[in-house]
């Protein structure tokens, strides 16, 4: 995605400095060649498994970037009637999509039905009841699969960690059980399988061997119960490397891990529910430097992306690498900023960057997963357009906001 090509940055193959031009700054710049590189190393990893990839759209849900993982046969994983739209509209099969998210409404569910997706991911006793209503009103039958809170802590920020005790999400095993119990009563709901996340950004694959001993167990009670599943669903949350490479997944490991389980299931299929990992490494958000500033001691570099461009480092700490427009020379240690007036408007800190002068370009890296997606026009700052990269040729597949739309919506 991100090179440097006699000396100058290049995305995707294309001058950094072209894109700029052509497009303007901030711009978020995604490659279908990554993109497609990372679906094919997951499902190498998980080759013996063959899942079904229900990519979360939530990480990037532009449609012609999902468009990329719809025509590879991938599912959705969504958490609106808003992401379901999006998913069809994008080209995912109504049958592939898998639907979470603790606070369906009444309308979302409805929609969710008539589509016929795969799987709503029950978050509670009273949705399950909820989405009975619907089903017995649309006189169809709903496939649930309870989504299961085992309280495992997954060693990931506490912002991105939804599998553990004391947060909203999924229901104990013993919960889901009754859930399983109280569906198998009814004529409108269909127990199709099992679902759980354990939250974003999981380094380590003790969590996952935790979880699906847990998925493992409460399958094979089920089945004693005459409750066969058509599926296990482990959700996503699979690492990838910030700055520093960090820790990644071990894929191939989580593979046999689930391999174990997947044997103690027959005829389950296992579904995995990825976000960042398909899309981070294909996006970066381009920027351009406006001013240099030196501050008790400090040196930040001003840029015109901000916080509501990326706010991963302001909400998480994130560490994103950033690449320098010019390769070598001189570095310095800086903080890179943004224009928003709140001290936790940064996109970097303290990192050696070679000096770069206004008017330059910097590439701010792994920015295609929670990029784009978590934006806002906080500061009255339309949002930034998007430019995918397929075949050495940039095409936009969002164009850039204006003010005249922004206010356009007030009265
Ligand atoms: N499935 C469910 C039910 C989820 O809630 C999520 C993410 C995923 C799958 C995909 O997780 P992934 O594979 O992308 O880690 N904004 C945060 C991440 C929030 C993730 C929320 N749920 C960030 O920028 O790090």
């Amino acid at each position: 995605m991100i090179s440097y090509r006699r000396g100058k940055l290049h995305l995707g193959g294309l001058s950094a400095r072209g894109l700029a031009g052509r497009f303007g700054t901030p711009l978020y710049v995604y490659s279908r060649e990554t993109a497609l590189e990372r679906l094919q190393s997951l499902r190498g990893a998980f080759k013996k498994l063959s899942p079904l990839v229900c990519y979360a759209l939530k990480a990037n849900s532009n449609r012609s970037f999902c468009r990329i993982f719809a025509d590879e046969a991938c599912g959705a994983e969504v958490v609106s009637g808003g992401e379901i739209l999006r998913a069809l509209s994008a080209g995912f099969k109504p049958g592939t999509i898998v639907y979470s998210g603790v606070g369906k409404t009444q309308e979302e569910i409805r929609l969710a039905l008539r589509r016929r997706i795969l799987a709503f991911n029950v978050e509670s006793r009273e949705e399950l009841f909820a989405i009975e209503r619907e089903a017995a009103r649309l006189r169809v039958v709903a496939p649930v699969c309870p989504r299961i809170n085992a309280d495992i802590r997954a060693g990931t920020h506490p912002h991105v960690a939804t599998g553990e005790a004391g947060n909203k999400f999924g229901v104990s095993p013993e919960e889901a059980l009754a859930l399983v119990q109280d569906a198998n009563q009814s004529r409108w709901l269909r127990v199709a399988g099992l679902q759980s996340h354990l939250g974003s950004q999981i380094s380590s694959l003790k969590p996952y061997e935790k979880l699906l001993r847990s998925m493992g167990e409460l399958a094979a009670d089920l089945r004693r119960r005459g409750t066969v599943l058509e599926f296990l669903d482990i959700g996503g949350g699979f690492a990838v490397g910030y700055e520093g490479g960090g820790n990644v997944l071990d894929l191939r490991g989580l593979s046999q891990i689930a391999e174990k389980t997947m044997k103690a299931c027959p005829g389950a299929r296992l579904i995995v529910e990825p976000g960042r990992y398909l899309s981070a490494d294909a996006g970066a958000l381009l920027t351009r430097a406006l001013y240099r500033k030196e501050s008790f001691g400090r040196r930040f570099l001003i840029v015109d992306a901000a916080m509501n461009d990326l706010a991963r480092p302001a909400l998480y700490g994130a560490k994103h690498p950033v690449w320098a427009e010019r390769k070598g020379g001189k570095r310095e240690k800086t903080d890179v900023v943004g224009p928003v007036c709140e001290s936790a408007d940064f996109l970097a800190r303290g990192v050696w960057l070679p000096k770069t002068m206004p008017g330059e370009l910097l590439a701010i890296a792994k920015a295609g997963a929670y990029g784009f997606s978590m934006s806002s026009q906080y500061n009255s700052r339309p949002r930034a357009a998007e430019v995918l990269i397929d075949g050495g040729k940039a095409r936009v597949i969002r164009v850039r906001e204006t003010m005249k739309q922004i206010v356009g919506l007030e009265t």
